[in-house]
């Protein structure tokens, strides 16, 4: 399921994410490919390491750690630090799936990590740049994504996936990915929705309504059964 999570940074954070990629160096984003992926890759990214990608990157950990949206749909177990890459015109991604198994440095050495959602923050408003849009396929068919500056999409990390070449501009976004407690996009979904249409209701009838507070149990048990930790 995609799910789009609106204004995930407010417009202060994303103009102090923006003044500082500005001045970075831009390497070849292909230095954290695979080697499938390597091969359809053309755009260009912001050092890994580089102490601008760290601080930017922990800005976004700490607006998303305090996204109910985004812990409801990702369920996040463990959040890879987000990476930042840009595709100047006639730049583009072709179509791949995201590598299974990640390696993220932390101070306490590299942690090993399952991609279970991908993430794309957009960091640049759709209004300057033509091209660019994410697309997504999935068994209903192909789904264009181009969000405004601050929105985020989720996707399965199973999807194939590809960036749409740039013919206007310059397109910039952080992206990531977290392993989820759950797994299986399907099981997500399911938890998401009933989270959602719990919330809804208790919203109407109260949150002490016993349809509220069996629905609530019924959701700690799916959680409970389908998730690790
Ligand atoms: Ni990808």
């Amino acid at each position: 399921m995609l799910i789009q999570i609106e204004g995930v940074l407010t417009p202060d954070q994303l103009a102090q994410c923006r003044q500082a990629l500005q001045g970075q160096d831009w390497v070849d984003g292909r230095v954290t490919a695979g080697e499938q992926s390597a091969r359809a890759k053309h755009n260009l990214q912001v050092p890994e390491d580089a102490p601008a990608a760290r601080e930017l990157g922990d800005l976004i950990l700490t607006a998303l750690g305090r996204n109910p949206r985004f812990v409801s749909a990702a369920l996040p177990l463990r959040v890879f630090p987000p990476l930042f890459n840009r595709y100047d015109q006639g730049m583009a991604f072709g179509t791949h799936v995201d590598n299974a198994i990640r390696f993220a440095k932390t101070s306490g050495g590299p942690v090993r990590f399952r991609t279970d959602v991908s993430a794309t923050l957009f960091l640049t408003d759709p209004a300057d740049y033509d091209g660019g849009e994410l697309i997504v396929e999935d068994a209903y068919g192909e789904h264009a994504v181009k969000l405004p500056a601050g929105d985020m999409i989720l996707y399965p990390a199973t999807s194939l996936h590809r960036v749409a070449p740039i013919t206007r501009g310059s397109r910039w976004a952080a992206f990531f990915w977290a392993q989820s407690m759950v797994r299986a996009d399907a099981q997500r979904s399911l938890l998401f929705d009933l989270d959602n249409a719990i919330q809804d209701l208790s919203v109407k009838v109260g949150q002490d309504d016993p349809a509220v507070v069996s629905l609530t149990g019924t959701y700690n048990n799916l959680l409970r059964m389908w998730s690790e930790v």
